[in-house]
């Protein structure tokens, strides 16, 4: 079968990742979640002090840039891989309210950007791959053969990630969460970097009256229809 690259794009919490994860399991590709990389940029930014309160040190998180290092490894159990930041697992520590609530603005960051794009390209160099991210359609991967643009209704999204956030045991507020989702897409949104678009070739989903079920079954018989 022919190995293509398939780019998946949207607004924060569509479910991209959890679509990606079964598509690429069930296509025997490679998913990588290019979120959880800026994620462990700014885990590793909150853990060496450069953002304190609402404020950053820009130019001490570029310094360190090539301290950085970001690798996933496959775990067996849990059928997809595992994000380390510098050798180690922060898997759970990436997706607390905390990190995202910084991570938009770490993402405007252009050499943040362009360390991270070099390491997601060579990651799906040999195609096979499922990405998914806010410009992987756009940026990474402009000659990807299928492109997905997911969006859903922030009160949709905010619901489904509140609740995810409470069953891994985190002390959060649904609107602290539905105000992060809509501040997130705006800064990506408007970004001047690579802001998050629909790429032209892109089909839109929107998944808000969709079960997980249905999206599944879209999208793989999208993928199938190019390979
Ligand atoms: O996908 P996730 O919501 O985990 O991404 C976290 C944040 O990382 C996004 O809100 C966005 O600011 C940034 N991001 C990005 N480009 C990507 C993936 C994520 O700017 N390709």
């Amino acid at each position: 079968m022919n190995k293509i690259t398939i780019a998946i794009d949207g607004f924060s919490s569509t479910g991209k990742s959890t679509v990606a994860k079964r598509l690429a399991k069930t296509l025997g590709y490679v998913f990588v979640d290019s979120g959880a990389m800026y994620r462990a940029v700014t885990l590793y930014a909150l853990q060496n002090g450069f953002i304190e309160k609402d404020c950053f040190d820009q130019d001490q998180l570029v310094d360190q840039l090539n301290n950085i290092n970001i690798s996933f490894k496959f775990n067996e159990d849990l059928g997809f891989a595992e994000l380390f930041l510098n050798g180690e697992n922060v898997e759970k520590e990436i997706r607390t309210l905390e990190v995202s609530q910084f991570v938009s603005q770490i993402a405007t960051v252009s050499e943040v950007r362009k360390q991270l794009v070099k390491q997601q390209q060579n990651f799906g160099k040999d195609k096979g791959v499922v990405m998914d991210g806010r410009d992987i359609g756009t940026v990474v991967f402009p000659d990807a053969e299928l492109k997905l643009f997911m969006t859903a209704s922030a009160e949709r999204r905010a619901k489904r990630r509140y609740i995810e956030l409470i069953e891994r045991g985190d002390d959060v507020v649904y609107d602290d969460v539905l105000e992060n989702v809509k501040t997130r897409d705006y800064i990506d949104s408007t970004r001047e970097d690579s802001p998050l678009m629909k790429a032209e070739d892109a089909i839109e989903i929107d998944n808000s009256n969709l079960t997980l079920e249905e999206q599944f079954e879209k999208v793989l018989n999208l993928a199938l229809e190019k390979i």
